[in-house]
């Protein structure tokens, strides 16, 4: 029974040995993630001249740089001549080009080779066959994406938020100014454990007692097209933690949002591992960075529009403290599951209709790579 070949619209889980196998991991990256846009950060993270900031995802190292012209550029992070990387850390400031700490190649911030010692020493050398690799590139409400693997199309980043644009224009995305710098947290888990868990709405009320707190019983979920998106009200409840009371208290009105929003939070899941933390005083976007088949970075950092306000700032305060409180439970969630998905009693679970996120996940993964229909790992052809 275990062995038979599933529907990829079964409503089931995608089967355990997927969350812990290198070859299905290779399998994955290829067919879902490098063709898929991937978020570097927003243009307001490199709002000068030579500010760049890094992308290092798979064996992918990328750079978004503000050239002389004031227009952001995407590139491999790599020097043409002997493959070293050029620029150190994930984020910082170039003065004025790039040059590579090994032989001191170097090119200006539009990505144009200017400088190779011993030039004369090449033969029939040619500056322009060495300019910085690009990458495919789009921006989108200041936020700047790139693909890895740009072989194939697909839809653009404006398109496939095109379903919800108009409830998320009020947000002002473009104006938003980073809160902080971009964070790297490690999680012992496959990628996919981590973007399952915030797409379960069913196990908040019983894993997030603070979080239940907060919105109550106001979640929905919806799929449309490649955005997973999930929501919740703000609610007059008892069981609130400390933080979760002090910070209804205190959230001051925004100008630029309807009424209907002061109190609104909602999560964009981005197909397939971005995903944005929309509230009232800030937004965040988060991303599962896979590393290897048990091993993720969530890369991660807020964004906020100006606001002096003391009220804003305990509100964004508070906000930062609950989401650590939720984020712990999280943790020890995704930790516990990542486990018990390794014992040879677990090959799947059953998953209810309402689980709209997690059976589309599940779909697009089958589709993706039709080995996922196998609930026991497939023998090599
Ligand atoms: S490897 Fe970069 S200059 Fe040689
Ligand atoms: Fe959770």
């Amino acid at each position: 029974m275990d062995d038979r070949v599933l529907p990829v619209g079964a409503y089931e889980s995608l089967p355990a040995w997927t969350y812990n196998d290198s070859d299905f991991f290779n399998a994955e990256m290829d067919a879902v993630v490098r063709p898929s846009w991937q978020l570097v950060c927003h243009e307001n993270d490199i709002p000068n001249v030579g500010d760049y900031t890094a992308l290092d995802i798979l064996n992918e190292r990328i750079i978004a740089v503000r050239g002389k012209d004031g227009v952001v550029r995407t590139f491999h992070n790599v020097c043409r001549h002997r493959g070293s990387r050029l620029l150190e850390g994930s984020q910082g400031e170039c003065p004025g080009r790039i040059r590579c700490p090994y032989h001191a190649w170097t090119w200006n911030l539009e990505g144009s080779l200017i400088n190779v010692p011993y030039e004369r020493d090449f033969e029939n050398f040619d500056r322009g066959d060495h300019g910085l690799a690009p990458v495919q590139m789009e921006l989108f409400l200041g936020f700047i994406w790139v693909r890895l693997d740009s072989s194939t199309s697909v839809p653009t980043v404006a398109e496939q938020f095109a379903p919800y644009l108009d409830e998320i224009k009020p947000y002002r995305f473009e104006d938003m100014r980073p809160l902080g710098r971009i964070t790297l947290r490690p999680r012992a888990v496959n990628w996919k454990q981590i973007a399952d868990n915030y797409v379960d709405a069913l196990h908040i009320p019983t894993a997030h007692p603070g979080l239940s707190g907060l919105v109550g019983n106001t979640y929905g979920m919806e799929v449309k097209g490649d955005i997973h998106k999930m929501w919740g009200d703000v609610m007059e409840t008892r069981k609130d933690s400390w933080s979760t009371r002090a910070y209804k208290k205190h959230l001051p009105k925004v100008s630029h949002l309807p009424e209907d929003k002061q109190r609104h939070w909602v999560y964009y899941r981005f197909w397939p591992n971005v995903a944005f933390d929309i509230y009232p005083d800030q937004i965040d976007f988060m991303q599962f960075i896979p590393v290897s088949k048990n091993e993720t970075l969530i890369r991660e950092i807020a964004y906020v529009l100006p606001d002096e306000r003391r009220e804003m700032k305990a509100a964004r305060y508070l906000n930062w403290r609950i989401n650590r409180e939720v984020n712990a439970e999280d943790t020890a969630i995704i930790n516990r599951v990542q486990d018990g998905m390794a014992s040879s009693s677990f090959t799947y679970g059953p998953l209810a209709k309402t689980e709209v996120c997690l059976l589309d996940s599940a779909r697009r993964i089958r589709e993706a790579v039709p080995a996922a229909c196998h609930r026991r790992k497939p023998a090599a052809p």
